[in-house]
C-alpha cells in the first residue's frame, strides 16, 4: 500500500535507508527525508512510503525548488529514495515513483528533478538533456547524473533555470 509518510514512520524509514544505502550515505540521506517528513513549517513537501505488513519498506521524498528567475515553471526534486533490500526488486521503488508523478501531474507540477544514475532513472523518463535546463545551486560532484523530467508540454527552448532548494538539501556534500 502507498501512502504519505508521517513522524510516526521515521523508524522505519530510518531502518529501510540504514540497511539500504551504506553508513555514510544513510547518514546523509536518512536526516534529508526525515526532514522533509517533520518540516512543520510547510506543507509542500510530499513524502510516499510503500508499507508492508504494516511497516514502511520503501521511502521517497520529493521537495519543491524556487526559480531564480519570473520562470512561469514549477518542479520539484526527487530526493531520497530507498528500499529496503529485504524487498528490493519487487516493484516498489517503481510504484512510488509512478504515483508521485501521477500525482504532481494532476497537480499541474512542470517538472521533477533528479540526481542519481541515468541509468535507473531512465527508466521513468528522467533525460539528462533535460536536465540541462535546471542548474543546480551547488556544482555537482557527478554531473552525469544530474536529470529531468517534464510532466507537460511546457517549452524550455534555451531556458537556463537556476533554482535554489529546500534547507534540508542546502548542503554542498549532497551535490
Ligand atoms: C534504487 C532502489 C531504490 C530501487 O528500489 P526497488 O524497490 O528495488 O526498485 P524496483 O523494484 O521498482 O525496480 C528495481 C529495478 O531497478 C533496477 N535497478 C536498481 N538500481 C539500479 C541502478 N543503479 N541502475 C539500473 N537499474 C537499477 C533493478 O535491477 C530492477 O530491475 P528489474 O525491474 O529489471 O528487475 C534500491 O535498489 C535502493 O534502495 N538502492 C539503494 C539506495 C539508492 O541507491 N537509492 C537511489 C539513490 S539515487
Amino acid at each position: 500500500m502507498i501512502r504519505k509518510l508521517v513522524e510516526s514512520d521515521l523508524r522505519a524509514v530510518e531502518e529501510t535507508y540504514f540497511n539500504s544505502f551504506s553508513a555514510d550515505e544513510a547518514s546523509i540521506t536518512f536526516p534529508v527525508i526525515k526532514s522533509l517528513i517533520t518540516d512543520n513549517t510547510t506543507d509542500e513537501n510530499y513524502c510516499l512510503g510503500f508499507e508492508l505488513d504494516g511497516k514502511i519498506v520503501s521511502a521517497v521524498g520529493f521537495s519543491p525548488v524556487v526559480f531564480e528567475s519570473d520562470a512561469e515553471i514549477s518542479a520539484y526534486i526527487l530526493a531520497p529514495l530507498a528500499t529496503h533490500k529485504s524487498h528490493q526488486k519487487k516493484g516498489f521503488a517503481t510504484k512510488l515513483i509512478e504515483a508521485a508523478k501521477s500525482y504532481f501531474s494532476e497537480n499541474s507540477v512542470d517538472a521533477l528533478l533528479v540526481y542519481g544514475d541515468p541509468e535507473y532513472y531512465g527508466r521513468y523518463g528522467f533525460s539528462v538533456d533535460i536536465g540541462k535546463h535546471f542548474i543546480p545551486p551547488y556544482p555537482l560532484e557527478y554531473d552525469f547524473g544530474w536529470q529531468a523530467l517534464m510532466l507537460n508540454k511546457t517549452e524550455l527552448s534555451n531556458s537556463q533555470l537556476n533554482f535554489t532548494c529546500v534547507d534540508a538539501l542546502s548542503d554542498a556534500a549532497l551535490w
